[in-house]
């Protein structure tokens, strides 16, 4: 080969990368896009009803599904079920759902709040839904409208510190709802606990070929399709990589391996400053909507004072776990979410849908 013949396949085979490249880059689109696009779902609450579902929107929700459509009538705003948005094999009860809509609750209510229409929740008549009813007032400053935006679940290594006690007694004043009780531990020995009760349930649902079915349907493996669908588990929000969608679906079958799932949860909540239980008096839609509305309360007031929080909930969709996970803080009743919480970085925020599309 003379010196002509290697430029020129040197020069062809740098061709070759460079449309690689710009068809990868064309395939999963831009992260500056998707961050501009996080940014602008979570952009300041202006005193428009449209903003203050956009807020509500930004609740922490089962798989992001989104499962919720807000009705506006006079001076009330409802939130309703879309079963349409279930997830049959992780939540056959819609638990995870109802659960979800008592999130949007929490946030629809301290921004409504917020911007002058201070109110009262309550289940709606038919027991299905839940109704915001408010009145005219003045707008009001509120640090946990405040952190709506800010919040996120953060599936990332935490940096191991402890929280001060007096957090810990804010997280469990925000977070108190009549019907729900809330049990925090941070002693290792019940963190552990949990964290192996995490890890037998994460064991369980990995070898379910049902399970990772449904959850591959809610994955969105890069930013052109979390920002096309506006919903799911976008792949960088967990600190995973950004991949084409038909090469994501092939990793997460032939790499994803139980045994490093479960090495990368066991780090994670080693990590953690602790592990907070939510528990309903019973076992019906009122009561999981307002463990809804007390978790979502407690990520609030975690982000306000600098912690994050991740759900852990495994133990509590593998039904065989429920009563061993409840044992640890002396409980007979259901389990209905685990939260881990700590100091860890911020990761890139998870989509929304418009919010056009929620409103009925
Ligand atoms: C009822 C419920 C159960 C959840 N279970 C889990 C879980 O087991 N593991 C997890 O990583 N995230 C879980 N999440 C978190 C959601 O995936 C998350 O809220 C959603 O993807 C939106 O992201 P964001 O919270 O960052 O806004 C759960 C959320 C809710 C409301």
């Amino acid at each position: 080969m003379n010196r002509r013949t290697m430029l020129v396949g040197a020069g062809a085979a740098l061709a070759g990368v460079g449309a690689g490249v710009a068809a990868w880059r064309s395939a999963v689109g831009s992260m500056a896009q998707y961050d501009a696009f996080a940014a602008g779902l979570r952009d300041r609450l202006t005193p428009d009803l449209e903003a203050v579902v956009r807020y509500a929107t930004l609740a922490a929700n089962s798989h992001n599904t989104q499962p919720w459509r807000f009705q506006l009538e006079g001076q009330a705003i409802e939130i309703r079920p879309d079963f349409s948005r279930r997830t049959p094999v992780v939540d056959p009860d819609d638990h995870h759902l109802y659960v979800s809509l008592g999130c949007a609750a929490a946030n629809l209510a301290l921004a409504a709040a917020a911007t002058g229409r201070p109110g009262e929740t309550s289940l709606t008549a038919d027991g299905d839904g839940v109704r915001y009813d408010y009145l005219t007032g003045a707008p009001k400053a509120d640090p946990l409208a405040d952190a709506i935006p800010r919040r996120q679940s953060t599936r990332a290594e935490y940096d191991g510190r402890a929280a001060p006690a007096a957090d810990l007694a804010e997280l469990e004043r925000i977070a108190a709802m009549p019907g729900v009780s809330l049990a925090l531990i941070t002693d290792r020995a019940r963190v552990k606990q949990v964290r192996d009760l995490v890890l037998a349930g994460n064991e369980d649902q990995m070898n379910d070929p049902a399970f990772m079915h449904e959850l591959k349907q809610w994955i969105r493996f890069n930013p052109r399709s979390a920002m096309a669908s506006g919903d799911g588990l976008f792949s960088a929000a967990s600190g995973s990589p950004v991949l084409p969608t038909g090469l994501g679906r092939i990793a997460l079958d032939r790499l994803f391996s139980v045994a490093e799932e479960n090495q990368k949860y066991a780090r994670q909540i080693d990590s953690s400053a602790g592990v907070a239980i939510f528990f309903g008096e019973r076992t019906d839609h009122d009561h999981w909507i307002r463990v809804g509305q007390a978790c979502q309360r407690f990520a609030l007031a975690a982000t306000s004072l600098g912690l994050k929080i991740a759900f852990i909930n495994q133990p509590v969709e593998v039904a065989r776990l429920r009563s061993d996970l409840a044992a640890i803080v002396g409980e007979t009743r259901r389990p209905d979410i685990v939260m881990r919480f700590g100091y860890g970085p911020a990761l890139p925020f998870s989509p929304r849908r418009p919010v056009a599309s929620v409103i009925a």
